[in-house]
């Protein structure tokens, strides 16, 4: 793809990878995924922010062509997805500087091996006047590195905010044209990576939004020229709000949990709960982490295997404990053929998660009618507690 124009002297370039389907050995990206870099040309000077994954660089090179001159590299975050090309963008510009703060220049050396003298060190607030247009930066720590900062375009009132605001999505579209299928992956980005961060994206959202943003145009997935849509969105996954939702990762092995599973999905649904069921045999783990982003309780289902949880619940309780999601009660239900530490390992698991522990249910063997009515109980209790929010 070529040089896309944004404003005059503001252009998109970059790479819609479009087969990627993992991120970090770990992410799913059903929908591929885009690195965007911004070329920002002033009277004076010409500044490209952020570049492309180095396994992209091709591409990029391409674009490069038609640009006589980069004199800054504006890195906003050292992850290589973003930061990977810097050392093939210096080796063409070997005057550039790149531009970006303290932490990231210790993480980029670190990374990338970049030599010290390469560096301009910008301040929160800090301004580059490009002639005519005019860089500021801001730094936004934890969205979702600690060195990650924002870009204002003044003149053309553009956040530039890397990952900050960011889907998987790869498209040919500039701009949101398809606003539900981009709430989704933007969504799905949110809780993959962001999540645990809450607390802090609710200051950077109030730090960005002090200036007048007409487009946000992030380093991954199509730009905002609605930023409302965005920050909206962003508001309402950082609240302290849930919603009378359930999730429920689970495995079964021989039935059991899946009767107990099954019957308490049923019971939930009869008092008006939404239940979002996830099998972990064939779950994708992304979903799980946007399930995760408004529900008010996690109940995590599990079979007993040498005396602990199965290992794919292990790995469950792991995620849920390291996004760090807003639930605010949890419960265990399970089953165990002659003993069982399976609920004392998962609340092992998972302290991060500041959730009051409802009940347990386990069976030994299959269900009988008493663990059946143990599970009404308990679904009564999830749908009182989720009343009182
Ligand atoms: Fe898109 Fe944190 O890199």
């Amino acid at each position: 793809m070529q040089l896309r124009k944004i404003t005059d002297g503001v252009s998109w370039l970059g790479v819609v990878d479009w087969n990627r389907r993992l991120f970090d050995s770990l992410i799913p990206l059903p929908d591929g995924t885009s690195y965007n870099a911004y070329l920002v040309r002033g009277t004076d000077k010409v500044a490209l922010v952020d570049t492309v994954d180095p396994e992209t660089w091709d591409v990029l090179q391409r674009q490069l062509e038609e640009v006589d001159t980069v004199d800054y590299i504006v890195a906003q975050h050292a992850e290589q997805d973003h930061s990977g090309c810097i050392p093939h963008v210096l080796a063409k510009y070997p005057a550039a500087k790149v531009v970006t703060n303290t932490k990231a220049k210790g993480m980029l050396m670190d990374l990338l091996d970049l030599p010290e003298d390469c560096f301009m060190i910008v301040q929160d607030g800090d301004t580059l006047d490009l002639g005519g247009k005019t860089l500021e930066f801001i730094l936004t720590p934890w969205v979702h590195w600690p060195e990650t900062m924002c870009t204002y375009l003044t003149e053309d009132r553009i956040l530039f905010s890397c990952d900050f605001f960011g889907s998987h999505l790869a498209t040919t579209d500039l701009y949101v044209a398809d606003p539900p299928t981009v709430y989704e992956a933007a969504k799905r980005y949110y809780a993959e990576i962001m999540m645990p961060f809450k607390t802090i994206i609710r200051s950077n959202i109030a730090k960005v939004e002090t200036r007048d943003i007409q487009i946000i145009a992030p380093s991954h997935g199509p730009m905002y020229d609605d930023p409302a849509f965005i920050l909206d969105a962003y508001r309402d996954w950082v609240s302290d709000t849930v919603k009378n939702e359930v999730v429920l990762p689970y495995i079964s092995m021989h039935g059991s949990t899946q009767q107990m599973v099954d019957h308490l999905v049923g019971a939930l649904a009869a008092r008006g709960v939404k239940v979002h069921v996830f099998d972990l045999t064939v779950t994708d783990i992304g979903k799980l982490a946007m399930a995760m982003v408004d529900a008010a309780t996690i109940v995590i289902g599990t079979p007993t295997v040498q005396v602990g949880p199965h290992p794919a619940v292990v790995y469950a309780a792991h995620l849920a404990n390291a996004l760090r999601p807003k639930v605010k009660y949890a419960a265990v239900i399970g089953s165990y053929g002659w003993a069982t530490k399976a609920v004392e390992h998962i609340a092992g698991a998972i302290p991060n998660l500041k959730v009051d522990l409802l009940g347990t249910v386990m069976c030994k063997g299959i269900p009988c009618a008493d663990d059946f009515t143990a599970l009404d109980a308990l679904a009564d209790q999830i749908k009182d507690k989720h009343a009182e929010l």
